[in-house]
């Protein structure tokens, strides 16, 4: 595909970020507790930490929130999801997370604090399209041996459900993970480590 595809995939995310920071627009609808994570316009533009309550999310739902510009997914991962994760490490690039794609407090397959809760940066790591969240197993687009994961409609690559990129993809790393933390069993601060960190 061209710049211009990576460029329309970007201005996509940029449209949909705006709808946040306005109000309950495009991306509002799809996340129904849009008040409870947006802080004022003025502090996210600085790259302040935002929180999000995650008991709002529903298993197998993915959300996503704005953080430092960028698109940051949830994916609340159901135990059917995380035997997937683990089946996927031989055709994984990276499968322990050993690149350093993550901070330090995060390693091994399913690249999270909590398993239950995969927190990403929603950017491709090839030119910076904006994935596709592609949860179902083996659809027909995407093949038999698919258990669900992300899909780069600029390029073709695809990772599974931790972010983690397959060999052999345009992509050559796998997701971001940025700092965060919860602060109680309900509340996510993406943007801040852990105390201990
Ligand atoms: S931007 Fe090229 S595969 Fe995602």
């Amino acid at each position: 595909m061209s710049n211009g595809d990576v460029s329309q995939g970007r201005r996509r995310f940029l449209i949909g970020a705006t709808s946040v920071v306005g109000g309950v627009g495009v991306v509002g609808a799809a996340v129904p507790f849009v008040g409870s994570w947006n802080p004022s316009a003025k502090a996210e533009a600085a790259g302040a930490p935002v929180t999000v309550n995650v008991d709002k999310i529903e298993p197998g739902q993915q959300v996503t929130i704005e953080w430092r510009g960028k698109p940051v997914w949830i994916i609340r991962r159901t135990d059917t999801m995380l035997e997937n994760i683990e089946k996927l490490n031989d055709v994984v690039k990276d499968p322990q997370s050993e690149e350093p794609q993550q901070p330090s407090y995060i390693d091994g397959p399913l690249r999270a604090i909590r398993p239950e809760f995969g927190i990403y940066v929603g950017l491709c790591t090839h030119l910076g399209c904006v994935p596709s969240y592609r949860p179902e197993v083996a659809p027909a687009d995407l093949g038999e041996n698919w258990l669900g994961g992300l899909f780069c409609p600029c390029h073709g690559s695809r990772y599974d459900l931790a972010g983690r990129v397959y060999q052999g993809q345009p992509a050559p790393l796998n997701l971001e993970v940025p700092p965060y933390r919860f602060d109680d069993d309900s509340t996510l601060t993406v943007g801040l480590d852990p105390e201990a960190a």
